[in-house]
């Protein structure tokens, strides 16, 4: 089985559990350096996404995520590579705690954004778009964060990646999701979306 491993505190509880049932056969890449570096710590065989065409499960956390399914991630800065392993996997299972469910998204928008013509980038986008003070991603990406109001997350979305800018952002669609599964004390509620 191959599996991509997602980024985050949640994904950090995930890890042990994968372990503990015993890795076989199964392939993973990993969506972060951190991830890469706890899973193989737990004696889980990681290697690079270069090969592998599709993958038959991803799992990661959400910063965010709404009644239909619209996810918020990216608030580990991760969120490049989350998209390319969650659009590579026939199943995306997203695992969170009771924090994350929201009414509606709130923000920020995390954004992974090309440092080639940063500043051209930064003003097009405008004044809602601030820069995170963290390294830049293993791609080479600026981390920053859209903080202007969400409204309808897909005419977001559009607008995002219609700016040549912008390597990607936070914002994960319901078609994408398999399954979310949310832990509320010892129950875990699950629903399946539209991935
Ligand atoms: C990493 O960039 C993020 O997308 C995380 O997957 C997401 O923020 C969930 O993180 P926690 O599990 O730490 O809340």
């Amino acid at each position: 089985m191959t599996v991509g491993l997602g980024t985050g505190s949640t994904v950090a509880h995930l890890l042990p559990a994968i372990a503990r049932r015993g890795v076989g056969e199964i392939r993973c890449v990993a969506t972060s350096l951190a991830t890469e570096e706890q899973a193989r710590a737990l004696g889980i065989p990681v290697e690079e996404f270069s090969t592998l065409r599709r993958l038959d499960l991803a799992i990661d956390g959400t910063d965010e995520v709404t009644p239909d399914g619209w996810l918020i991630k990216g608030g580990g800065g991760a969120h490049l590579r989350e998209k390319i392993v969650a659009a590579a996997a026939d199943r995306f299972v997203v695992i969170a705690d009771s924090s994350k469910p929201v009414d509606a998204l709130r923000g920020p928008v995390p954004l992974e954004l090309f440092g080639f013509g940063i500043a051209s980038t930064l003003a097009r986008l405008g004044k809602e778009v601030e820069l995170r003070d963290v390294p830049a991603s293993p791609d080479g990406g600026v981390i920053a964060d859209f903080r202007g109001p969400i409204g309808d997350p897909a005419a977001l979305a559009a607008r995002l990646e219609a700016d040549p800018g912008v390597a990607a952002h936070g914002l994960f669609p319901p078609a994408m999701v398999s399954e979310l599964f949310v832990g509320r004390g010892e129950q875990v509620e699950v629903a399946r979306l539209g991935g």
